[in-house]
């Protein structure tokens, strides 16, 4: 079995510089750095990560806790975290809970073991009882997209009361009056927050809320087939329905089309969350954009610098910095599934 002391000898280097090289801890002009990843090659060398660590209090690891990895938004949020998180020399360890707490909690224990240096959080639910351990164990925590009201805690997400607004005065300028609303699980602030929105939207424009038309989905494709088959079969169905993320949108289009019903022209849809399949759908949806790049570089940068501020405070005990909570923006994206309503 090689060892960094035969990788040295290799490449004619110190074994400090090849320990430099390996953990980036300092500069190494490019040649050195090729030499010794040549001999690395050669000897078929692999750093042992956990000495390193145990060595160092530092895995160069974080963990990343969603809720749904089948959802494209946390496909597409958790690449661009792994891809932030891999520019600051970190890997990641990506953790699906299927919405399940209790998998959120085994999964929090399994990124303890682990000894992750940070977490990124979007969690199944808002109670912080997941994830009181971590604040026993101090670990840097994120949380991304929900939000944990009674956890403090650094975070980014976007202002959903404002884009269920946003996406229902569109309707409503679209001189839409019947608005039906598909709301995600009630236990997330997005879905709450984007309902409020709704309801705001429409009580702004004097349009009474029929609570007939408000049915509640799970995120999920399935949930929007059904709950739009229900609002179809209302004796007064809807002109437009704001759907409050896009894989559900696509189960709703998906029920008024094998109704029969034509979108946009006899019925308007909008989603959230501007996910790839939604401008690939048939009509291509109008929906409201989450910044899902932003976001997750946001988290990754508030991460790496709460790793870093704690990593200092180790070593000499100044006040910790305040957290900091980042609200970022959804922008509509107008597509073919909406035109204005003629009575
Ligand atoms: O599509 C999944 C939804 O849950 C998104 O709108 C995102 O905000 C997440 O919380």
């Amino acid at each position: 079995m090689t060892n960094i002391k035969d990788v040295a000898e290799k490449a004619g280097v110190s074994i400090t510089t090849v320990s430099h090289v390996i953990n980036k801890t300092r500069y190494v002009s490019d040649d050195l750095c090729s030499r010794v990843y040549d001999a690395m090659e050669t000897l078929n060398y692999r750093p042992n990560t956990l000495a390193r660590s145990l060595r160092s209090g530092r895995s160069r690891t974080i963990g990343l806790v969603i809720p749904d990895i089948s959802n494209l938004f946390f496909a597409e949020i958790s690449r661009k975290i792994e891809d932030k998180g891999f520019e600051y020399g970190y890997s990641v360890i990506l953790c699906n809970t299927d919405d399940d707490r209790e998998k959120e909690k085994r999964y929090i224990d399994v990124l303890l073991e682990k000894q992750v240096d940070g977490i990124i959080f979007i969690s199944a639910g808002t109670e912080k009882q997941n994830i009181f351990k971590q604040l026993e164990m101090d670990i840097p925590i994120v949380v991304a997209d929900r939000d944990i009201p009674s956890l403090t805690s650094d975070v980014v997400l976007i202002d959903n009361h404002e884009g269920g607004y946003d996406a229902t005065h569109y309707l409503i300028t679209l001189n839409h009056k019947r608005i039906a609303c598909i709301t995600g699980p009630s236990l997330t602030t997005p879905s709450a927050l984007r309902v409020e929105g709704y309801k705001h939207a429409l009580k702004d424009a004097g349009i009474p809320i029929d609570e007939s038309l408000i049915r509640q989905g799970d995120f999920r494709y399935e949930s929007g087939e059904i709950c739009m088959r229900d609002l179809l079969n209302n004796p007064e169905p809807p002109t437009a329905v704001f759907v409050c993320n896009d894989m559900m949108a696509l189960g709703a289009i998906r029920a008024i089309q094998e109704y029969g019903k034509k979108i946009p022209e006899q019925i308007s849809l909008v989603g959230f969350d501007n996910i790839p399949l939604s401008k690939t759908a048939y009509p291509a949806l109008t929906t409201m954009a989450q910044p899902i790049g932003d976001m997750a570089e946001m988290a990754v940068d508030l991460l790496v610098d709460r790793i870093q501020i704690k990593q200092k405070l180790k070593r000499n005990h100044e006040i910790e910095p305040d957290f900091k909570r980042m609200v970022l923006k959804a922008h509509l994206i107008e597509r073919e599934s909406c035109s204005v309503f003629i009575q």
